[in-house]
């Protein structure tokens, strides 16, 4: 297939998952707006219709709470048999909550990064003008509301908010979360996909429970933070709110805005960063259980996501590509793996090859790495990944995830940010 078709295709499936407003990221599995995923297609929408990309941060922001937080789903009120529907969040609860539907919690902050791209390319003075406030309160609630102990890391409550739900980095925290009692309620997921290239029972019941806590708690701030059993400081999420507090350090001078308080996050994070992730014996980056003070030693594809913030020294960068990225036992393909990116290392025994974050391939990891590999000059192993990326799109299909060892498509079809990031992938100024 040449490259025109592909891009053709991946248009096409961005207009089919397109309400006018904001752009689901799955025809069926995915039927309301989530952030992170919006943020990406924003991105992808921009290489062919400009406003239409607006629109779509537009419509994400119109859920951003009181507080600042903008949540991982906006419904739009759109009916669906999506579960958790609004109803179960029961956010009215809370004094902080929009007008509009919306889940209590949030996802990883990608959309200044985003908005500082399109404002790069398109110079769109006037539209960074109009969000750039929604973007500091965000940031601000996530340095302040977030934070647990002064270091202005942001803490995660809950794995949707990492994105990356059942990634294996959770199950140390979820072993010693037993539920006692579990609200009434009937997964939606499996309906679609199969349930072995989903989450598994017990997971989606911690999933399921710590809502309960939430709502019972009024989603406060400062109760979630005292109260919520789960409570993580994220590699990911943290490398990525870096590198969107650089890009809205960036917005902000664009603007001529004062920039004191983004130097003060942008410092502490710096100061704080290696301290609380780093592991000098393992040469990788691990999750910290913000609950018991524990750091979690789990080799999972997160660690690569300080290289897409400049993060790392380049001696740690070393480290990392060299011992985990290129090392065969962990994320290499070899032996019966044939493509990029595995998610978890496959040393790990909770690697599982199709099922959801558990160690599939995912198109935003891939892109994350490979923009983290040409910050630090390896440029043949990213053009490597990126080539591979394409390629499975080009053969499976704009699919959720890929089972690295044969590269089939798992979980949806026509999945957005797989056809956003086709786009990027594929432009020259990417
Ligand atoms: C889901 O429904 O699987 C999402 O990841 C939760 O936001």
């Amino acid at each position: 297939m040449s490259t025109s078709s592909l891009i053709n295709r991946a248009i096409s499936v961005l207009r089919l998952n397109d309400t006018g407003v904001f752009t689901k990221p799955g025809p069926h599995q995915y039927p309301h707006q989530w952030n992170w995923d919006s943020a990406l297609i924003a991105l992808g929408l921009s290489h062919f219709d400009l406003p239409r990309a607006q629109t779509e941060i537009r419509a994400l922001l119109t859920g951003q709470w009181q507080d600042g937080m903008v949540p991982s789903v906006v419904y739009h009120s759109v009916p669906s048999d999506y579960f958790p529907n609004p109803a179960f969040w029961q956010i009215e609860n809370s004094v902080n909550a929009p007008s509009v539907p919306t889940t209590g919690i949030t996802q990883p902050p990608l959309l200044a990064t985003v908005v500082r791209m399109l404002h790069d390319r398109h110079s769109i003075a006037g539209f960074v003008q109009e969000v750039y406030p929604a973007l500091l309160r965000w940031h601000r609630w996530l340095h302040t509301d977030r934070d647990v102990d002064g270091s202005a890391l942001a803490c995660i409550i809950h794995p949707w908010e990492s994105g990356t739900d059942d990634s294996p980095r959770w199950l140390h925290l979820f072993e010693r979360i037993q539920p006692e009692a579990l609200p009434e309620f009937q997964r939606g997921d499996t309906r679609h996909v199969a349930a072995t290239e989903r989450p598994n029972r017990t997971d989606y019941e911690r999933f399921i429970y710590l809502i309960d806590v939430f709502r019972k708690l009024n989603y406060a701030a400062s109760e979630l933070l005292a109260h919520s059993p789960f409570l993580a400081q994220d590699i990911l999420f943290n490398a990525i709110l870096f590198r969107a507090d650089e890009d809205l350090h960036t917005l902000a001078v664009s603007l001529q805005q004062p920039t004191d308080e983004i130097d003060g996050w942008l410092q502490k994070v710096r100061m704080n960063f290696d301290a609380r992730f780093w592991n000098e014996n393992a040469g990788l980056y691990y999750d910290y259980d913000a609950r018991t003070g524990k750091t979690i030693p789990v080799n999972t594809a997160s660690t690569f996501l300080p290289l897409f913030a400049g993060l790392p020294s380049e001696m740690q960068a070393r480290r990392l590509i060299e011992e985990h990225l290129l090392n065969e036992a962990e994320y290499a393909p070899a032996g019966d793996v044939h493509h990029w990116v595995t998610t978890t290392s496959r040393a790990e025994p909770t690697w599982e090859p199709r099922r959801y974050w558990r160690g599939p391939a995912w198109i935003i990891m891939n892109w994350f790495i490979l923009k983290g590999l040409r910050r630090y000059g390896y440029n043949e192993t990213a053009e490597l990944i990126r080539q591979d990326t394409l390629g499975l799109m080009e053969r499976e299909g704009f699919r959720e995830y890929y089972d690295p060892r044969d590269g089939s498509g798992c979980g949806s079809t026509d999945f957005s940010w797989s056809a956003a990031l086709t786009l990027e992938l594929s432009s020259s100024s990417s």
